[in-house]
């Protein structure tokens, strides 16, 4: 037994405003035969107009400490750990407002930008700020608003992005309990940087001096090359740690991978050895959540496909930067708010 962040409350929240593959097909050169064939995605939420990614994360993190039974005050929330890639505004960090909002006073609070892997970054952040006893509970938020960085010239990624939010509260523990986090695996490779990017708005941009054209302040991605490069690298990640832990392939029960694309999901699965069935899936419902996709999948994955207490749990991610990393975990006495 040594010390561990152990995972004791998820909450996640999306806006109420679902738009089918039906308005979609109204809005842009699309249909609903090639957004399913390609993606699985039948219909994503987008945040109604005024609506923050902050907003969203508040309303998240409050669940979490729902779903653990405990006021702030109780929960001795000492750290909140914030990814996105859609912060309310490029400086300052969105965490410290969401730490005031949800109603906790003077705690560390921090913005991690790692796209689609930022969920996972973001809770081997935490861990390691818990195992390290610097922290003793730690609520880790992903949470984004794409509907406000999508090109709307852009079909392919306008119809695969939606808004949301997950969080969960991490407290002190030991590593033989459920819900404790058992290890990790982290990577990224700059050298795939363009293949995800907003070209404007950075210090890279504004240093030429010359304002941006109106498309370059949009999300752009590489399609095809990020569908390889996602494959290979959560199925390499994956396996690394679970080698590194001693778990086998057949003894993982759920891998709860980033909610790209369901082809992503399945061949990510069918590489690792894992029966399909076991790869949870919820992009149908919610889309490409980016940072928030993960806690919203495992959300899906207690509520709807019986993830029960004890069940070993991976978790995989993968994205711009490039990033990716995988976490794992034997799931723990927790329900979703
Ligand atoms: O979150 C970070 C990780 N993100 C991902 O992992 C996303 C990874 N990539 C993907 O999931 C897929 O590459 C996409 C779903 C983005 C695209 O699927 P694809 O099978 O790779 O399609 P494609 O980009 O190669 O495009 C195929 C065709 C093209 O037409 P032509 O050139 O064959 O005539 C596109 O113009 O589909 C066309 N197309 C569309 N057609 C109807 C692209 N977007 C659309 C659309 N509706 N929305």
């Amino acid at each position: 037994m040594s010390r561990a962040a152990v995972l004791s409350g998820l909450g996640t929240y999306l806006p109420p405003r679902r738009i089918s593959n039906q308005e979609m097909s109204e809005r842009f050169d699309t249909s609903d035969e090639w957004i399913t064939s390609r993606t699985g995605i039948n219909g994503r939420y987008w945040a109604d107009v005024g609506t923050s990614s902050g907003d969203l994360a508040v309303e998240a993190a409050t669940r979490a400490l729902k779903s653990a039974g405990l006021s702030p005050e109780e929960a001795g929330v000492d750290s909140l750990v914030l990814a996105t890639t859609t912060p309310d505004h490029p400086c300052p960090a969105t965490a410290p407002d969401v730490a005031a909002r949800v109603g906790l006073s003077d705690v560390a609070a921090f913005d991690i930008a790692a796209v689609c892997s930022g969920f996972v970054y973001a809770l081997e952040v935490a861990s390691n700020a818990v195992v390290s006893g610097r922290a003793d509970s730690v609520l880790v938020v992903g949470a984004e608003t794409y509907s406000t960085i999508l090109d709307p010239e852009d079909r392919t990624t306008s119809v695969i992005f939606g808004d949301g939010a997950g969080a969960v509260l991490l407290r002190a523990g030991d590593s033989a309990e459920p819900g404790a986090l058992l290890g990790f695996d982290m990577g990224a490779d700059g050298r795939q940087k363009d293949l995800i990017k907003i070209p404007a708005g950075g210090s890279r941009q504004r240093s030429n001096g010359v304002a941006p054209e109106a498309s370059d302040s949009y999300f752009t991605m590489q399609g095809r090359k990020v569908f390889a490069a996602a494959v290979q690298r959560m199925t390499d990640s994956s396996n690394k740690l679970l080698e590194r832990i001693g778990w086998s392939m057949e003894s993982v029960e759920r891998v709860v991978g980033h909610q790209a694309n369901v082809r992503i999901l399945r061949a990510v699965a069918e590489q690792l050895g894992i029966p399909t069935e076991r790869a949870v899936i919820n992009v149908d419902k919610v889309g490409n959540t980016s940072s928030a996709s993960i806690p919203l999948a495992l959300a899906d994955a207690v509520v709807e496909r019986n993830l029960g207490v004890g069940q070993r749990v991976l978790l995989t991610a993968f994205g711009g930067g490039v990033t990716w990393g995988s976490a794992a975990l034997v799931w723990p006495d927790v329900t979703p708010v």
